[in-house]
């Protein structure tokens, strides 16, 4: 492989000549160039210059030698003289977060998720912040989705042994410690830098699932790899590309999406997945599939972000092992339900139509407290995901972070069982909770200060010390 110098590789810096190193190797990015789903501009930040700082805040390292033809490879780049590569510029923002994480508390100083969110929110470059903890439009159902479970009141029982809590339960016939699994969050080495795997590493020491996103920035096998047991259980989150032969491309293109710090007018930031998406993903993709997918694997398969009771009863119709109740986070469609308000409609339809033990029934959205969880079985879930807590618990903390977060919640929910008198997950009932409000998006609500003071007001960031 020829040695290329820095003074040769910087002339290729214009969109129709354009070479990049990444990780000491130089790349004929020129082609490739029009069909970066992120956008041209990210790339061409990097023309003739060293860009392996940002292609990790986004990609899993393999992802040019499998996607990319070996000859846009064209050499090694030189070193400087005095043997190490150009140190990177700090920037303003760099220097931010370096001196945020500087103050940041102990983990053991941690004692909810909202501590969690408040530490991300300081620590994480700005557009890492605004990715994670963004959602669609005017944000009405992310913060509904933890809002409404406020309207769910509990009727606890008392006289009842519970010396000894136990929550461990099985999903879709395997074991968890507790019933709450890690869903799919794109992009996680935005949070950290050992991204998906610090979340597969805490999952497996604490007993739970991790479900592993399409759009993950490590590659499968490094996420696989990552376990902590041989028999740990890792779900699949799959978006279905329009070319069902090319899984992989799907996977690479958004893996390149990624959020869009540059402000590309081809791709809007919260609309990054969306977007980006709908140019790759199937949107013919309807019912019908489900007999092609059931055709070609024996896995279960499940249906994420289901959002009403006609769909949940198609879904068991069709055969699916399991539904996910979401909205995603609040991220795709503003003014979709909170998932905790529909369950209880969904699981009276299903009773209805007999359909209740046929499929497991998931839900996600605004799960921050032992007592969502718990409010969640009682209502008929089997489990809950949690999304962006993960993000935030990994981004100051990694996966220690996030073993003290799955710690946490387990923690809530055993008191709050003990409190219900509930030792057993059997033992939690519909008529263990109140929940004549939770249609109402009116009512009286008590502050939510923790909530409040974490959620991010649209302010400049320099101005935030002074609210
Ligand atoms: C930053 C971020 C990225 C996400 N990426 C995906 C994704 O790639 N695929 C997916 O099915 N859901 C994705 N989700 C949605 C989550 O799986 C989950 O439905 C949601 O985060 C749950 O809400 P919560 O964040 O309030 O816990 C993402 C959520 C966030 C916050």
């Amino acid at each position: 492989m020829r040695t290329v110098s820095l003074q040769e590789i910087a002339q290729h810096n214009k969109k129709d000549d354009l070479w990049v190193i990444i990780h000491g190797k130089v790349y004929d990015l020129t082609k490739f160039l029009p069909e970066h789903p992120g956008g041209q501009k990210v790339v061409l930040k990097f023309a003739g210059k060293d860009g392996t700082k940002t292609f990790d805040r986004f990609h899993p390292a393999d992802i040019i030698q499998r996607y990319l033809s070996p000859d846009v490879c064209i050499g090694e780049a030189e070193v400087n003289n005095s043997g190490e590569q150009e140190p990177e510029v700090e920037t303003e923002e760099d220097k931010r977060v370096r001196l945020a994480r500087e103050k940041m508390p102990r983990l053991d100083e941690m004692y909810n998720t909202f501590d969690f969110e408040s530490v991300a929110r300081n620590i994480l470059k700005a557009d890492s912040w605004a990715y994670f903890n963004g959602g669609a439009n005017d944000e009405i159902s992310m913060r509904e989705n933890h809002n409404a479970f406020h309207r769910i009141w509990l009727r606890p029982r008392v006289m009842v042994d519970v010396s000894k809590i136990d929550m461990t339960t099985t999903m879709l016939g395997d074991k968890a410690s507790m019933p709450l699994y890690i869903s799919a969050t794109a992009l996680g080495k935005m949070a950290h830098p050992d991204g998906e795997k610090a979340l597969a590493v805490a999952a497996g020491k604490r007993g739970v699932i991790q479900m592993i996103p399409t759009l993950a920035s490590c590659s499968i096998d490094e996420i696989v790899g990552a376990r902590v047991h041989a028999d740990q259980t890792q779900w699949f989150q799959l978006y279905v590309h329009k070319d069902r032969r090319r899984e992989k491309d799907l996977r690479q293109k958004y893996v390149h999406e990624g959020p869009n710090e540059f402000q590309d007018e081809e791709i809007n930031r919260e609309g990054g997945a969306a977007t980006a998406m709908s140019g790759i993903i199937d949107n013919t993709l309807n019912w019908n599939d489900l007999a092609w997918f059931k055709s070609i694997t024996k896995l279960p398969i499940v249906l994420k972000g289901i959002q009403t009771k006609e769909d949940a009863v198609l879904a068991a119709r069709y055969g699916c092992a399991g539904i996910v109740i979401s909205n995603h986070g609040g991220r795709q469609l503003d003014f979709a339900p909170s998932p905790i308000e529909i369950l209880p409609e969904i699981m009276s339809a299903l009773k209805q139509e007999k359909l209740e033990n046929i499929m497991e029934i998931y839900i996600d959205g605004g799960i921050r407290r032992g007592s969502d969880i718990f409010k969640a079985l009682a209502l008929g879930a089997k489990g809950v995901g949690i999304g962006r807590p993960t993000l935030y618990a990994m981004s100051g903390y990694g996966a220690k972070g996030v073993q003290r977060l799955l710690e946490l919640y387990q923690n809530e929910l055993e008191m709050c069982m003990r409190l219900m008198g509930t030792p057993t997950l059997a033992d939690i009932k519909p008529e263990m909770v109140d929940i004549r409000n939770l249609k109402d998006h009116f009512v009286a609500n008590p502050t939510d200060y923790l909530a409040n003071l974490s959620y991010e007001k649209m302010v400049p960031r320099g101005n935030l010390s002074k609210l």
